[in-house]
């Protein structure tokens, strides 16, 4: 009887297996990226709902979100833009395509995201007619690496309804509390801008003193993660501030709110 116990036949085993194995996972992550996909966008409208507040046990997300209008703007001129086919629209291809973004200095990148695409996707929800909240992509460095989110406005785009990260690599127990919803409660009602327009809004170190003037612009941080902490506070004056959603916001708080074109 001839042996097994060659080295060409191991060799010859160990081969077939790998080719086997990788054949079953190329199919699989090839067969299942549709639905990771759906997964994906699934995820980021739940996202969407929440920081609006708009979650309901009884309706599914796919219901809820029917009632959300989907906008493309300009960035720069805080016009909305009609040009750019909506469900093509991807903020992570614009962002990263010359054309399509700009490259920012160090000065005005307090987020970090070292590109900001010329054009972003906002999420209008109306009632009966008006508009009731305008929900806004945000992003911006952590300690570990760019916070991806959503924040909620109400009709004045003044008052938080609130904030919620669907994508983040900080750490468990410290960083990661952003997730956590008695913090992300803290921010229900909190206030964006001075009486100048500037953003103040800011997450503090410590506990905000609840009877002091500048408590309404002001959020506990995060004990132990100051750095994700002022990630926060940095990425919302970069999206709220003029290098973000600023033109828009403040365009559409000149036009009639509940028009449906800037
Ligand atoms: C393993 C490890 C993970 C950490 N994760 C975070 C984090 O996710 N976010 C953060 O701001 N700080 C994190 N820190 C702490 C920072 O290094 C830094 O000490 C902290 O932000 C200072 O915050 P404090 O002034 O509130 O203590 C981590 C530290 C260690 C050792």
């Amino acid at each position: 009887m001839k042996s097994n116990n060659s080295i060409l036949k191991t060799i010859g085993v160990s081969l077939v297996l790998c080719l086997v194995c990788s054949s079953v996972i190329s199919f699989a992550a090839v067969s299942l990226k549709e639905k990771q996909e759906a997964n994906v966008l699934r995820d980021k409208q739940q996202t969407i709902l929440a920081a609006a507040g708009l979650l309901k046990e009884q309706e599914s997300v796919d219901q809820i979100f029917a009632s959300i209008s989907e906008k493309i703007i300009n960035l720069d001129t805080g016009d909305y833009d009609f040009t750019i086919d909506l469900s093509s629209y991807s903020q992570k291809d614009y962002s990263k395509n010359e054309l399509t973004s700009k490259t920012l200095v160090p000065k005005e990148d307090i987020a970090v995201i070292k590109r900001r695409e010329n054009f972003a996707k906002v999420y209008l929800y109306y009632k009966d007619e008006v508009l009731e909240a305008i929900i806004l992509p945000v992003r911006g460095l952590g300690l570990w690496g760019t916070l991806y989110g959503y924040i909620a406005l109400e009709s004045d785009l003044q008052t938080i309804i609130g904030l919620e990260f669907y994508k983040h690599k900080e750490t468990p127990g410290l960083g990661a509390e952003v997730d956590n919803p008695k913090w992300k409660a803290l921010w229900k009602g909190k206030k964006v801008y001075d009486t100048n327009g500037e953003v103040i809004l800011s997450v503090i170190k410590g506990q905000v003193k609840r009877n002091s003037p500048s408590s309404l612009y002001q959020v506990d941080g995060l004990s132990g993660a100051t750095i994700t902490s002022k990630g926060v506070t940095n990425l919302l004056h970069f999206w709220l501030g003029e290098m973000g959603y600023g033109p828009y916001l403040k365009k559409l708080k000149e036009s009639n709110l509940g028009n449906s074109n800037v």
